[in-house]
């Protein structure tokens, strides 16, 4: 068999299905929302990649650090013979832990986005002989049935994506997260810090509007899938920090009054100017938050480590 699988947990009709409903019932919500996943299409992918390497982005290079510096420490904690990430995107920081885990067998990258899964699993097929990729095109919000692969499980959630779950989405992830883990198999999870807000601010507002590119691709996404005719220079990129959910906010504001007309829901939906439509929020933790989140879902937390600047943290928790 090759070492490299793809299976697509949904058929594409339900993908499509999943859209629907999501536009449909964000863009007739007051204020209008929508979810961050649709972001993720291969223009998504590539222009996320492209913001990991901007100066103003810092939680790609904070959590590289520490994976770069603990990797060793991980594996030795974990001894994992399968490494499951949710959100893998490209895989790679992943390389570290790959590197360090010497039992790895399989590693199993689940992502709603198919073009990132397939170019990151060619590649680490080619680059680690033995590995076995099994690639999961998934929705890691809904319930996700592994490939059967001998233990210890690590399940790695990397990124900060966490922080791009809304509270009560998060705390139903992170319950079936805990379903997946069996005793001695372990979770690393990535979590951004709260800090200043400028700081914050400028990582999703980058003067070279990398970001706002990104922000403004899920019209891209809606107009090509749906038929829409979101006129995406009709949109401003908005990144705020709310300091009561201490969440950066993502939004795009109408810059006129406009009505977007979206043939495959059937529905016309009106801006006026200056409306804002919410499109992500990537909410920021702290270290009792996160234990706390994570003991209420029997989560014990083993591990925290932050980079040197304290800006990000990788926390390990085991099931109790
Ligand atoms: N873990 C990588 C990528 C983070 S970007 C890193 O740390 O750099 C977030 C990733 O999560 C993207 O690849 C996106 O396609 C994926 N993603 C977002 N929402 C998802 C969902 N609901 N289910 C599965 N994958 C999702
Ligand atoms: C994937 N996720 C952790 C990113 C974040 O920082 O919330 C997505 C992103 N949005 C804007 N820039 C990056």
């Amino acid at each position: 068999m090759s070492p490299f699988q793809i299976t697509r947990t949904l058929p594409e009709d339900a993908t499509d299905a999943a859209l629907r409903a999501d536009v449909l019932l964000g863009l007739t919500s007051d204020p209008k929302t929508l979810p961050p996943k649709w972001f993720y299409d291969a223009h998504g992918s590539e222009l996320f990649e492209q913001i990991t390497e901007l100066d103003e982005y810092y939680p790609t290079r904070a959590e590289r650090e520490i994976l770069a510096t603990r990797a060793g420490e991980i594996a030795a904690a974990t001894r994992a013979r399968t490494l499951v990430e949710l959100g893998s995107g490209s895989s790679e920081k992943t390389r570290y832990l790959i590197d360090a885990l010497t039992d790895l067998r399989t590693y199993v990258p689940v992502d709603v986005s198919e073009s990132a899964l397939t170019q990151a699993g060619q590649a680490l097929v080619a680059e680690r002989p033995g590995l076995e990729v099994h690639a999961l095109i998934a929705d890691f919000t809904a319930a996700l049935t592994l490939p059967d692969t001998p233990g210890p499980r690590l399940v790695a959630f990397l990124g900060g994506t966490i922080g791009n779950l809304l509270p009560p989405e998060r705390a139903a992830f992170l319950a079936s997260v805990r379903a997946l883990l069996s005793p001695g198999d372990a979770l690393l999870l990535g979590t951004d810090l709260v800090k200043d807000e400028q700081v914050l601010v400028r990582a999703y507002d980058d003067a070279a509007g990398v970001t706002a590119e990104f922000n403004k691709n899920v019209l891209a996404v809606v107009d090509r899938e749906l038929g829409a005719d979101f006129d995406l220079g009709a949109f401003e990129h908005v990144a705020l920090w709310d300091p009561e959910n201490e969440w950066i906010e993502m939004r795009l504001r109408s810059r006129t009054e406009q009505t977007v007309k979206i043939p495959a829901l059937d529905l016309a939906v009106d801006f006026k100017d200056g409306e804002e439509l919410r499109t992500e929020v990537s909410a920021k933790f702290r270290k009792e938050g996160v234990r706390g989140e994570l003991a209420s879902v029997g989560l014990e937390l083993a591990h925290w480590w932050t980079d040197t600047e304290g800006r990000f943290a990788l926390s390990l928790s085991t099931a109790r």
